[in-house]
């Protein structure tokens, strides 16, 4: 992946000024508009433009708990304002980061990070549907063509009885991107009771005030 144009690798506090980076849809979105001032009008063209902020969530799931806080997540978002695309692993494109201002990855957390072929095939031999072993977001991370305007969350979902071990799949993900160039936020869990779940109680409703905030965080930073 080309590295030459990557920035350099920003921490996960150096949030930046996101402006630069927002593509020019959005700058339309903070631009005032004339006639917007408490118009009919104005308010249709801020909804409409509010709606040209393009997210996806791309998730990898064995046993669809991943799957679930995909849902909350765009539900969340959603409701901060932005249009969200939820696409699983094994369908996502290798233009993703090219074509949305927003990507949200997922994926379940497998032997201290992200998932492999092997771990998967133990996933199916545990009762997982054998169509989503073929590809995880390792794999399609490896293919991804590189847009590093875009802004990138990373959530994870993983058992609770290993939550004080050190692995995580969203850290994972996040290492390989910033390694790219990625300014990619702090990155979150969320919790099963077991290998096929289910999810905490509180973790659904959890991840849709993560992804809210980061909706209106995104929107902030594009203001200011
Ligand atoms: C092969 C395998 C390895 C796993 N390794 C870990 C691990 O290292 N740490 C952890 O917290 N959970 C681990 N788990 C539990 C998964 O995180 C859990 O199955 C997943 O969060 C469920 O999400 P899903 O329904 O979307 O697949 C493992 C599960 C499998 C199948």
């Amino acid at each position: 992946m080309s590295s030459a144009s990557a920035r350099p690798a920003t921490t996960a506090s150096d949030q930046g000024p996101l402006v630069g980076d927002v593509c020019h849809c959005l700058r339309a979105y903070v631009r005032p508009q004339r006639g917007a001032n408490g118009t009919a009008q104005g308010a249709r063209r801020r909804r409409k433009d509010v709606n040209k902020m393009r997210a996806a969530v791309v998730y990898e799931s064995m046993f669809g708990n991943t799957a679930t806080i995909a849902t909350s997540v765009a539900n969340g978002l959603r409701s901060a304002g932005v249009h969200v695309r939820v696409i699983p692993v094994t369908a996502a494109g290798d233009d993703v980061l090219r074509t949305h201002d927003l990507v949200v990855i997922g994926a379940p957390t497998h032997a201290l990070g992200l998932s492999r072929p092997s771990t998967r095939a133990d996933a199916v031999l545990r009762g997982a549907p054998a169509e989503v072993e073929a590809r995880g977001v390792r794999e399609w991370l490896e293919d991804l063509q590189d847009a590093h305007s875009v802004r990138i969350a990373v959530f994870d979902t993983r058992a609770r009885a290993m939550r004080h071990l050190p692995g995580s799949a969203a850290r994972h993900v996040a290492h390989l991107l910033r390694r790219r160039g990625y300014d990619v936020a702090p990155s979150t869990s969320f919790y099963v009771g077991g290998t096929e779940g289910p999810l905490g109680r509180h973790e659904e409703a959890r991840a849709g005030d993560w992804a809210t905030d980061l909706g209106h965080q995104m929107m902030r930073q594009v203001v200011v």
